[in-house]
């Protein structure tokens, strides 16, 4: 994998680089939620306003010398004025969220990514069900805020949680306009979670679009038991962090295939245990990338031709289907050769 490629301000893609802008921005306030989860409030150090996001998003936070992470915004999305992300000391930090806990105060200087959004409301939709665990309320809560701004649309945030004094957001949650849409589960356990999720299901609607974020094995169930009343195009999910999906049945036995760039129609071949980020950079191709784990997005090129082996998990089921577009860090081709647009 390689590194993110360094770049300004609001810096522009050249011909053979896919990079994603980065804005400037200084902490204005810090605010422990929790012994773990702090969170940060930023504005642009130039004083403008920053585009309008949409609930959901995440960001990359850029710290010299530490590993890129990503974190969901979680104020509201119409605030241009400043955005905030939560983030939680995770007792495994490889360097990450302790370096930000560590290393960021008020009045540091950082380098964000322009928000990206894969974990999008569905339009249209009257009745949302939020489903979060732990600090996976941040993008919930982002969506919270929209969905109280719209008219003739309802939803419910399901909040579990292991402790009170554990729970990030208390008492925002517990005042109106929030209040009335929240729902906390605390200390639900493994062998009590299904009945829990079963009777939220049971009492959405059918048409219900239901938002889930937390744990890999909490989310697991939430679909598991989501799917048995409503389809699964309903049922969205946000992870932190993945394990590479297994490769497609359909996939070459060596493993091994070609990407062509569309735009020079430069061709290298992707070995068995090297990756299309990787393999491109050998030839002075730098795609930019964030997580590495197929998660945020950063590395997702578009296809001209040939068919992807999606081992990702940020497109969605219909990206998925349609192949017109690849997770360049983990992603593979279950045709010999893939051209890309690039
Ligand atoms: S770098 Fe995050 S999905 Fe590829």
């Amino acid at each position: 994998m390689t590194s993110p490629t360094p770049h300004s301000t609001d810096s522009l893609p050249s011909a053979t680089t896919k990079v994603a802008a980065r804005v400037a921005v200084r902490v204005d306030r810090v605010i422990d939620e929790t012994d773990d989860v702090r969170v940060f409030h930023v504005s642009r150090i130039d004083g403008s306003a920053f585009d309008a996001y949409e609930p959901g998003a995440h960001i990359d936070v850029v710290l010299p010398d530490a590993p890129i992470r990503q974190y969901s915004l979680c104020g509201q999305p119409a605030n241009q004025q400043e955005l905030c992300f939560a983030v939680k000391r995770e007792a495994q930090s490889r360097g990450g969220s302790r370096a930000i806990h560590e290393r960021i105060s008020v009045g540091s200087q950082i380098d964000i990514s322009i928000p990206r959004n894969l974990f999008r409301l569905s339009a249209g939709t009257r009745e949302h069900v939020l489903i979060a665990a732990g600090i996976g309320i941040t993008p919930l809560l982002s969506m919270a805020h929209h969905l109280l701004t719209l008219p003739d649309t309802t939803f419910t945030l399901h909040y579990f949680i292991r402790s009170h004094s554990e729970a990030a957001f208390l008492a925002l949650l517990a005042t109106e306009p929030f209040a009335a849409h929240v729902v906390l589960h605390p200390g639900v356990t493994r062998d009590t979670l299904d009945d829990e999720l079963s009777t939220i299901f049971a009492a959405a609607g059918p048409n219900a679009h239901a938002y889930t974020c937390g744990p890999g094995p909490f989310m697991e169930r939430v679909v598991a038991v989501g799917e048995r009343t409503h389809p699964a195009d309903n049922l969205h999910l946000e992870r932190f962090s993945a394990e590479p999906l297994p490769a497609n049945a359909d996939a070459p036995a060596a493993g091994a295939f070609d990407v062509v760039l569309a735009g020079s129609g430069q061709r290298v071949t992707v070995g068995p245990d090297s990756t299309i980020v990787e393999a491109l950079a050998g030839i002075g191709i730098e795609i930019d990338t964030s997580c590495g784990e197929g998660i945020c997005g950063t590395c997702i090129v578009d296809v001209v031709d040939g068919t992807p082996d999606h081992r990702d998990h940020c497109l969605s089921k219909a990206e998925r289907a349609a192949n017109k577009t690849i997770c360049c860090c983990v992603s593979r081709a279950t045709t010999a050769v893939i051209t890309l647009d690039i």
